[in-house]
């Protein structure tokens, strides 16, 4: 009999920042290090302002000291780097975090790129993720991070040992640098089979079908349906989408019809309260790594 598992995400992180704070407050009593991540801001998106404004809250609660940067949507790219630059020097500043997006004249890449890669908390370096892609350590990307934890957790119950999700198949739909491709080379390294599916995919659905693990990460509201899982699949959404009801109202929606894809899955995360939070617990689990080191 399949059973139908809800992967509590906002228990998980929860059970994790807790875990954090404990580790910052040993370090601080053994080495008198507080773990300090800075967060820069450009403009005035009001996403990304209540982003930036949740990563400091859930920094500090950890006991580590957040120091975050507002810039004009008018700062030139020249004075951003000047800012990363003074941070990449600063002995007190463990992990730098460029909010993205950036306002359009400045070039993404190369703000991303002028991060220490020792302080490339997000790992979005290029240097981080060429290390993940040849198997050397180094700082991971936090929505992939959080996934993997989950699942780990998850499979570990079934067949717990150092590879719980040996030889399974995982598909991810979605290729983007930020989850996609450092989710598949997570999962490689915990020896699973990966498809990866996107835009230009034929035959989305019986590929997604052949997934024991489904990891969804396109940002297209309720795409994956019932009939596109395997009986008993694994489905992590990793979509935020914002719809509109008929009354005017909106709702938060992942990219995998939760209600009728959790009657087919063996368990699946929701939204909210699945992926989201685990995002900022990695973001401080890297800190805390590289303040560690
Ligand atoms: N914008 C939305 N999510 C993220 C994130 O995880 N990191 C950064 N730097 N910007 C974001």
């Amino acid at each position: 009999m399949t059973q139908h598992q809800i992967i509590d995400g906002k228990a998980f992180a929860e059970n994790l920042r807790g875990d954090i704070a404990k580790r910052v407050a040993a370090l601080k009593t053994a080495k008198n290090i507080i773990p300090g991540l800075a967060v820069i801001l450009v403009g005035r998106n009001p996403a990304s302002e209540v982003y930036v404004k949740n990563k400091a809250k859930q920094t500090k609660e950890v006991g580590m000291n957040s120091y975050e940067f507002h810039m004009q949507d008018t700062a030139t790219e020249a004075e951003l780097l000047a800012k990363i630059d003074e941070l990449n020097k600063d002995t007190n500043v463990h992990g730098i975090l460029v909010q993205l997006p950036l306002p359009k004249h400045m070039h993404e890449t190369a703000v991303i790129n002028a991060i220490s890669p020792d302080k490339d908390v997000d790992g979005f370096h290029v240097i981080s993720a060429g290390r993940l892609a040849t198997g050397h350590t180094g700082f991971v990307p936090c929505t992939p991070l959080g996934c993997m934890m989950m699942l780990r957790d998850h499979f570990n119950k079934a067949s717990p040992g150092a590879k719980p999700l040996a030889g399974l198949h995982a598909v991810i739909i979605g290729r983007s640098n930020i989850v996609g491709k450092p989710m598949a080379q997570l999962l490689l390294k915990e020896d699973c089979t990966v498809t990866v599916v996107h835009s230009k995919t034929k035959d989305i659905e019986q590929l997604v079908q052949m997934g024991d693990i489904v990891i969804a990460a396109v940002g297209q509201p309720e795409l994956v349906k019932h009939n596109w899982l395997k009986k008993g699949a694994v489905v992590i959404d990793v979509g935020i989408n914002r719809i509109a009801l008929p009354d005017g109202k909106t709702k938060l929606v992942g990219d995998v019809a939760f209600h009728e894809c959790f009657q087919v899955a063996s368990a699946i995360t929701p939204v909210p309260g699945g992926v989201g939070p685990m995002t900022i617990a990695c973001l401080l689990e890297n800190t805390l790594q590289s303040a560690s080191k």
